[in-house]
């Protein structure tokens, strides 16, 4: 509280008391400001396009509707933990996972979350893009420092997955799964994807640092899905409803974390793969130019695929190496 910015407590102080109004003068004895400067802040927000009316004797009041992301809004959500959480949020930004690993080379500790309204460039795994439209979708990067003797990439991102998941279940009514490695689909269609990047360190082989990115498309975007991408992408909740954005960022947190801090346990690796759709199925292994039918036996914990070609041949592989399709059925 000490450190915030009087548009920061006004904040904090709209997004626990959405809906309801609350008197210039008690903001600024709260405050401790004059009513002048909570006016300015009030201005700044509205001008940021925070949902605010203001009523003679009455006062200013956050819309119950309001679905701004902010800092303030996400943290009214979440639960207590040593975890040192440090949230930003942008209006627009190329990527986010940019920006963190851009202060991560700059020393950042761990526990920085970006998030922005929209992306510009937002990045897919292998070189994709990931479409990322204003105010219907969450993008979010994480800094993370895994101490040694943990911790590969590859756990970070299905614990993610495992969060996201989580996270979408509470919050809808939907049954999201996992497609390995780390997309997240509803009826059928994409929903949400990770894209984990980071550094290892030289000397030691270290990972020195972890930038998770996590992109889900919350809402249907406002002009509707590319053509491109129209067939295989879906949202959580479909059209726009009253703040659920910033709800959906804190709860992804608070799972993360959860699994985070105690990630040398196996018990969410075995969510993982109870949450995953592909143990059991035949699907299309793609290599290159190749492509042959398998049926997966199971997903390692290397988070390999365990899978039995035509020929009897059984082989585990790799996300990086191949990619795969499941049959239309
Ligand atoms: C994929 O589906 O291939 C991975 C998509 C990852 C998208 C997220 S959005 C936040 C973060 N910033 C990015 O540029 N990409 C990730």
């Amino acid at each position: 509280w000490l450190f915030m910015t009087v548009k920061q407590q006004i904040k904090l102080l709209f997004e626990n008391r959405r809906g309801e109004y609350i008197s210039g003068e008690e903001l600024a004895q709260t405050l401790n400001v004059s009513r002048a400067a909570i006016w300015k802040a009030v201005k700044s927000l509205k001008d940021e396009g925070y949902a605010i009316a203001a009523a003679t004797n009455k006062g200013y009041m956050l819309s119950k509707d309001s679905d701004m992301l902010s800092a303030e809004a996400i943290s009214s959500f979440l639960e207590q933990s040593d975890f040192p959480l440090k949230i930003e949020v942008y209006k627009s930004v190329v990527s986010t996972n940019s920006i963190a690993k851009e202060r991560a080379s700059q020393n950042e500790a761990e526990g920085l979350v970006i998030l922005a309204e929209n992306q510009t460039a937002g990045k897919g795994r292998m070189g994709r893009s990931f479409y990322s439209p204003a105010s219907s979708g969450i993008y979010m990067s994480i800094l993370l420092r895994p101490k040694p003797p943990m911790v590969e990439a590859i756990k970070l991102t299905t614990a993610a997955a495992v969060a996201v998941s989580r996270a979408i279940e509470k919050l809808s009514d939907k049954k999201p799964q996992i497609k390995w490695v780390n997309d997240i689909y509803i009826g059928g269609k994409k929903v949400c994807g990770i894209l984990t990047e980071g550094a290892v360190s030289m000397e030691s082989g270290d990972l020195e640092y972890a930038v998770l990115g996590i992109g889900i498309n919350v809402f249907d975007p406002q002009d509707g899905f590319p053509n491109e991408i129209e067939n295989i992408a879906n949202s959580v909740f479909g059209k726009k409803r009253a703040s659920l954005r910033n709800e959906l960022v804190a709860e992804t947190l608070n799972q993360f974390i959860k699994i985070y801090s105690d990630i040398g346990n196996d018990d969410y690796y075995n969510e993982y793969k109870k949450r995953s759709f592909v143990i059991g199925k035949e699907i299309n292994v793609i290599k290159g130019k190749l492509s042959d039918t398998a049926t997966v036996l199971d997903i390692d914990e290397g988070c390999r695929l365990k899978v039995r070609f035509s020929d009897g041949c059984e082989q585990y592989l790799s996300s990086g190496e191949i990619s795969i399709r499941m049959p239309e059925k």
